[in-house]
């Protein structure tokens, strides 16, 4: 089986046979910051992904399987702007979907997937809803 000819819901899922999918968090009935730990549940609700589901917007649009997690925050800004224009005056067009923000122009994860503590876990995990957070903000469903 190529996981490449899979269509985003079905590659997402595919990431959360053991990452989690959104089904599984829905039946575990689990809520509050302990499902920071499932990020195909968090990435599908946030507004990029859409109601019909963007082509690009799978894992594979910001993480490559066969190398190590990449962890600085500036790498991850060409992902943001191959569907968000940049700088702020910038009008989205069909190709690039995407608002440009008002406050900067890089390091997008940084503020828009930010990082929590589970404290019981000793360890940060990354918020795959992207949003705009307000800072100290606690954890939004
Ligand atoms: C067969 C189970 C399984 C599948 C399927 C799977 N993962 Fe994972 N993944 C894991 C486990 C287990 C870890 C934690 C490994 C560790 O910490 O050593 C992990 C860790 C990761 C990490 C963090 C690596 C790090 O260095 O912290 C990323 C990113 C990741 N997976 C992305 C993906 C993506 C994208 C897919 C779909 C293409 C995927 N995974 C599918 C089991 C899986
Ligand atoms: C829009 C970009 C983006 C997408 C799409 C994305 N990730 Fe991530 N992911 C990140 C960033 C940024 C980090 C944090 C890297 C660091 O440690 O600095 C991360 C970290 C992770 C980690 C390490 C644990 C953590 O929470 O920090 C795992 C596991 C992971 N991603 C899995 C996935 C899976 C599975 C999907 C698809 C459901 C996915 N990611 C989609 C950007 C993305
Ligand atoms: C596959 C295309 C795509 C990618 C990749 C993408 N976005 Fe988006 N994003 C969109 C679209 C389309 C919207 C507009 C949805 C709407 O207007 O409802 C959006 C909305 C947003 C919003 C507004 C959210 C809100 O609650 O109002 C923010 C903030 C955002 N994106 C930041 C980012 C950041 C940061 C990254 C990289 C980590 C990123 N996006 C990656 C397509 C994408
Ligand atoms: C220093 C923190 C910070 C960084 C870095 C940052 N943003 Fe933002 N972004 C914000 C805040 C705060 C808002 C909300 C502004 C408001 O509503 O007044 C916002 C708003 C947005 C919006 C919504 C715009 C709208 O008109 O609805 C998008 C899309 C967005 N950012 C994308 C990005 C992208 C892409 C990057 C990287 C190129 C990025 N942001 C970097 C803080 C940041």
């Amino acid at each position: 089986m190529n996981p490449a000819s899979l269509s985003p819901p079905e590659s997402v899922d595919f990431c959360g046979a053991c990452h989690r999918t959104s089904l599984d968090t829905t039946e575990m009935r689990l809520s509050g910051v302990l499902n920071i730990r499932f990020p195909a549940y968090r990435l599908q609700a946030s507004r990029c992904w859409g109601s019909a589901g963007d082509p690009r917007l799978t894992c594979m649009a910001c993480h490559n399987p066969h190398v190590p997690l990449v962890t600085t925050s500036t790498s991850y800004d060409k992902n943001c702007l191959g569907c968000h224009v940049s700088p702020a005056a910038s009008k989205p067009s069909p190709d690039h979907p995407g608002k440009a923000c008002p406050i900067a122009q890089k390091e997008c994860t940084g503020c828009h997937m930010p990082k929590y503590e589970i404290k019981e876990m000793h360890a940060d995990f990354t918020d795959h809803k992207i949003a705009i957070h307000r800072l100290g903000e606690p954890f939004t469903e």
